[in-house]
């Protein structure tokens, strides 16, 4: 914990990145999202609305195709909504912003920029003076265990090492919203953990409000304040659940009765709704 209060403390040295604090409300109001149009029109997610108060670590939680992925690019502004609108901070969204950092499945670094370029990139391009950019390299680098590597380039690294990265670079933009698509879904089970553990203190730290999709129910449990259970497609919110299990989490908690009391809720509603998927696909 001493590593996350020296880095919160460098984090406020370099203009108040703790800012976060109050920020990062986010309203998905009656979104609906269809593709096309006419007969080949896909209904992609139903109408959905949800209300994720500012530092809230919520994830979304469905069978694969259920509309997870195109809900989280809404809010991150890469797809628009066909009706209703998701509103962050009182401002509709109407496009990507730095206000909302994106993590992807797919590592997404620029290969041929090093591990520093990659993580200052944002700063870079908004302008932020050579001084503030070194600051914002090394804290992030620190912060993500990477300084050694600041140098590299994404090929040099591992994939929980690249992630990682990817992680930072969306942290460097002082985001008030961290949105992730299944950020670990291709790393091995022992790195995966270890990132939810990092990504927990890292959240903690900042203060910032998560939106992370997954299918994975121990790991939404283990992380979530909140799970949001999408139905098979087309997508809708079928069931919000609260975590209350304490924080800090620890791995040990998976064997709790609270855990698995959860998780079979959990799993109870996505049965069902996978079941469903499957059909829906082997037509
Ligand atoms: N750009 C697009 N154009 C047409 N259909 C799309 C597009 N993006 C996603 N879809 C479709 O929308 C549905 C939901 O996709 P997605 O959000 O990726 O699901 P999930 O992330 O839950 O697996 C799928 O049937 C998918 O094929
Ligand atoms: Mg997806």
């Amino acid at each position: 914990m001493e590593h996350v209060v020296s880095l919160t403390d460098r984090l406020a040295s370099i203009g108040g990145r703790r800012s976060s604090a109050g920020r990062g409300h986010i309203r998905v109001d009656g979104v609906a999202i269809t593709f096309g149009s006419g007969r080949k029109a896909h209904h992609a997610v139903m109408e959905t609305s949800l209300d994720i108060k500012p530092g809230e670590f919520v994830c979304i939680l469905g069978p694969s195709g259920c509309g997870k992925s195109t809900l989280l690019s809404s809010i991150a502004g890469y797809v628009r909504p066909s009706s209703g609108e998701v509103i962050v901070d009182n401002v509709p969204v109407r496009g990507p912003g730095p206000e909302r950092g994106m993590v992807f499945q797919q590592y997404s670094l620029f290969p041929w920029k090093t591990i520093r370029e990659n993580i200052v990139f944002g700063p870079k391009v908004a302008g932020r003076p050579k001084a503030e950019l070194e600051a914002i390299g090394a804290t992030f680098l620190e912060m993500v265990g990477l300084a050694k590597f600041a140098q590299s380039y994404p090929a040099e690294l591992s994939g929980g090492m690249q992630q990682r990265v990817g992680i930072a670079r969306a942290l460097a933009n002082s985001p008030s919203v961290l949105l992730m698509d299944e950020p670990f879904g291709a790393l091995d089970a022992q790195t995966r953990l270890m990132m939810q553990e990092s990504l927990l203190e890292i959240w903690s730290a900042f203060g910032i409000t998560v939106v992370f999709v997954t299918h994975d129910v121990d790991e939404a449990i283990f992380l979530a304040d909140r799970i949001v259970i999408m139905s098979a497609s087309p997508g809708s919110v079928i069931a919000d659940l609260k975590v209350t299990l304490p924080r800090p989490r620890s791995q040990d908690m998976a064997t709790t009765d609270a855990f698995m009391e959860l998780k079979r809720a959990c799993h109870e509603r996505i049965r069902a709704e996978s079941l469903k998927a499957f059909a829906q696909q082997s037509q």
